[in-house]
């Protein structure tokens, strides 16, 4: 069932808790691909009722991003949920969700604001304010659906490492569910933002499952120090990419290592033309 508005999600809500029944989100911004679908045939076994929402946040954009060459395929996206079993798609309006205030001016429109120490690296670093726009959608998603459990993919880490991190310092009472992430034979990564790649751009990005894979086999081979590691990457990069990071940190609260362990999470962002992607990989 395609709902609009929050009234509506929350008298379906209503009723099945008075039912009894469990009930999973998955929160995205549409577009959906295997990797999503993922997150959404989980919640469908896991919970009683799934609602996957759909809603390509403004908040979240940072100026200059693509917010609005961002796909929107509502319909497509509606198709592939009501055929994974889903309950409720809850697609809201920009308005709808922030109301007319936001849209003349973001300063009116209070905030979840994640600590500094999350933010001011790898995708914070130059998405600044991202995931204040992340946390605070999402925040606001767990009040209207009020899930006993939310589906996030490991493909965006340091977002569920934050939304994590979130729940736990505000108390919200769902279980967060984090999901491996998909990926094309090839090791690419699903995500919404390859159908901005071209043929050629697409082989180009396979840098960056290799440059991880590499890395994982060098570490499984003995090497632990994160410059020796590093370093091996360059052999994968030419001049068709532009590195922004590649980092080796904490998998839990994001400190940076300079020996690697099983605890170390590598994080890739890669610039492909204006392009941008990112992956990771769990070293242990
Ligand atoms: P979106 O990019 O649409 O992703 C929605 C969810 O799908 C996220 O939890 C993301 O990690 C997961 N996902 C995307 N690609 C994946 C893949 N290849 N394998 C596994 N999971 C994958 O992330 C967002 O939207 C937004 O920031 C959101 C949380 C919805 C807030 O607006």
């Amino acid at each position: 069932m395609l709902v609009h508005t929050i009234n509506e999600v929350r008298e379906c809500i209503k009723k099945w808790k008075k039912e009894g029944l469990t009930v999973g989100l998955v929160p995205t911004m549409g577009a959906l691909h295997n990797g999503h679908l993922s997150l959404i045939k989980k919640s469908v076994e896991k919970c009683d009722k799934t609602v996957v929402s759909v809603f390509v946040n403004p908040i979240q954009f940072c100026p200059g991003e693509d917010l609005d060459k961002y796909p929107r395929t509502l319909e497509a996206d509606e198709k592939l949920c009501q055929n994974a079993g889903v309950d409720i798609v809850f697609a809201p309006s920009p308005k709808e969700m922030y109301g007319e205030g936001h849209i003349l001016s973001n300063d009116f429109l209070t905030y979840v604001v994640p600590p500094f120490f999350y933010v001011d690296k790898l995708c914070g670093k130059s998405r600044v304010g991202h995931f204040d726009g992340v946390c605070t959608v999402v925040n606001k998603l767990f009040n209207i659906v009020q899930p006993d459990y939310a589906f996030f993919g490991q493909k965006d880490a340091q977002q569920l490492i934050i939304i994590k991190k979130m729940v736990k310092d505000l108390n919200i009472p769902v279980e967060i569910i984090p999901c491996p992430i998909v990926r094309e034979e090839s090791g690419l990564a699903l995500s919404s933002r390859n159908k901005y790649l071209s043929e050629t751009d697409k082989k180009e990005a396979l840098a960056l499952s290799k440059i991880l894979f590499n890395i994982k086999a060098c570490y499984d081979k003995g090497i632990k120090d994160v410059d020796a590691l590093s370093e091996t990457a360059y052999g994968f990069l030419n001049e068709h990419h532009s590195l922004e990071y590649l980092e080796f940190r904490d998998k839990e609260n994001l400190e940076q290592k300079t020996l690697a362990d099983d605890n170390t999470q590598v994080f890739i962002a890669l610039r492909i033309g204006s392009v941008r992607l990112i992956d990771n990989i769990l070293l242990g």
